[in-house]
């Protein structure tokens, strides 16, 4: 069968879960696309930095751009900008796949990649920048793309919701919280751009592009953090019903301009919101992500599981991986008769009547 090489930059937190996959799950992934994905090579900085994951030595390599110019499949998961853009643009011009989870570039430079990627007829797929292993990329691009979105309301950063509930459920201190999501691996690198609300503001920016047709940059997003929420905040909330929730909004609306004419446009805002406790916003718990769509047809969809964390996130990049290997296979996307494995229906005695 197919051989389809794939090139991986990063070996952190999901970069690694992703190597290892890859690794273990070769046969059905071969099945499930038919083709071997072939793990070529892990750019990274250091090779011998400790890793937590243990990962074939003989993979690791710091020549990054040698790495993309002989692969099929390029999966990007360095973070930052530089020198992701420019691998990335490299992977494209010399015609591979590219799967990102890159969401900071992403909000400053998605129209230009997404420009050239349609330009050279190459697949550029990023679902796990948005709400880690929640599938909310695809259901807007493709699902709902026969209806018309009219507000999406994301709690689609991991870390300020770990706090933010912390600190209502148990009454935790916002450092020691942070401390916690820092060590259970949900927070970036510099976990201010997490409290300050940048990384939702960039996922709230591909959200608003994707939803609404046009294009917006992290520049356009009205972002304020959560540094300022204080303990007595919350108790008030708790008292009168409310849990504070960082949210990344996105809705369509009418404002008047100074001369009363009325403009139609699209607010995209990041900011603690009071969110009533029965509201399946309301609910999401933990590092846990939850994004609340309204269509005009469909009405209220949230789409809910985890948004951060290695494997998680690795399940939303695989998932870019598969379907970009189905596409070279197939040339569209598609099953192939291998996928279709016949499982034993199990009778009713087998079952728990109690989740
Ligand atoms: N730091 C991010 C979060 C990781 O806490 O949600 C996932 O993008």
């Amino acid at each position: 069968s197919k051989t389809l090489k794939v090139a991986l930059l990063g070996a952190g937190n999901v970069g690694s879960q992703v190597a290892r996959i890859l690794l273990d799950d070769a046969d059905a992934l071969a099945a499930r696309t038919g083709a071997r994905l072939e793990l070529v090579g892990i750019a990274v900085r250091n090779v011998d930095a400790p890793r937590e994951v243990e990962l074939p030595r003989e993979l690791f390599t710091t020549d990054a751009s040698a790495l993309v110019r002989g692969a099929d499949i390029v999966i990007e998961l360095m973070g930052g900008l530089e020198p992701a853009r420019t691998l990335i643009l490299e992977a494209i011009e010399h015609g591979a796949a590219v799967v990102t989870g890159n969401k900071a570039l992403l909000a400053v430079d998605g129209p230009t990649l997404y420009e050239k990627a349609d330009a050279a007829g190459v697949q550029l797929s990023f679902e796990a920048a948005v709400a880690g292993a929640i599938p909310i990329l695809r259901p807007i691009n493709d699902s709902l793309a026969g209806d018309k979105i009219t507000r999406i309301m994301g709690i689609v950063n991991g870390t300020t919701n770990y706090i933010l509930d912390a600190m209502d459920s148990t009454g935790a201190q916002f450092a020691d919280a942070l401390a916690d999501a820092t060590r259970l691996g949900y927070a970036e690198a510099d976990p201010t751009a997490d409290i300050e609300g940048h990384d939702a503001a960039a996922k709230g920016a591909i959200l608003a592009s994707l939803a609404f047709h046009t294009r917006f940059a992290l520049e356009d997003v009205d972002c304020q953090g959560i540094t300022e929420v204080t303990a007595a905040d919350i108790a008030a909330a708790k008292d009168a019903g409310y849990v504070i929730k960082l949210l990344a909004i996105a809705e369509k609306l009418e404002a008047a301009n100074s001369d009363g004419a009325i403009t139609s446009g699209v607010s995209v805002r990041v900011h603690p919101t009071l969110i009533p406790r029965e509201h399946p916003l309301g609910a999401v718990r933990g590092a846990f992500n939850a994004v609340f769509v309204e269509a005009e047809s469909a009405g209220e969809l949230m789409f809910y599981g985890r948004g951060a964390g290695g494997s998680p996130t690795a399940s939303a990049v695989m998932g870019d991986v598969v379907s970009a290997a189905r596409r070279m296979v197939l040339g569209g996307p598609g099953r192939t008769e291998s996928t279709i494995e016949v499982l034993p229906v199990l009778p009713i005695e087998a079952v728990t009547t109690q989740y």
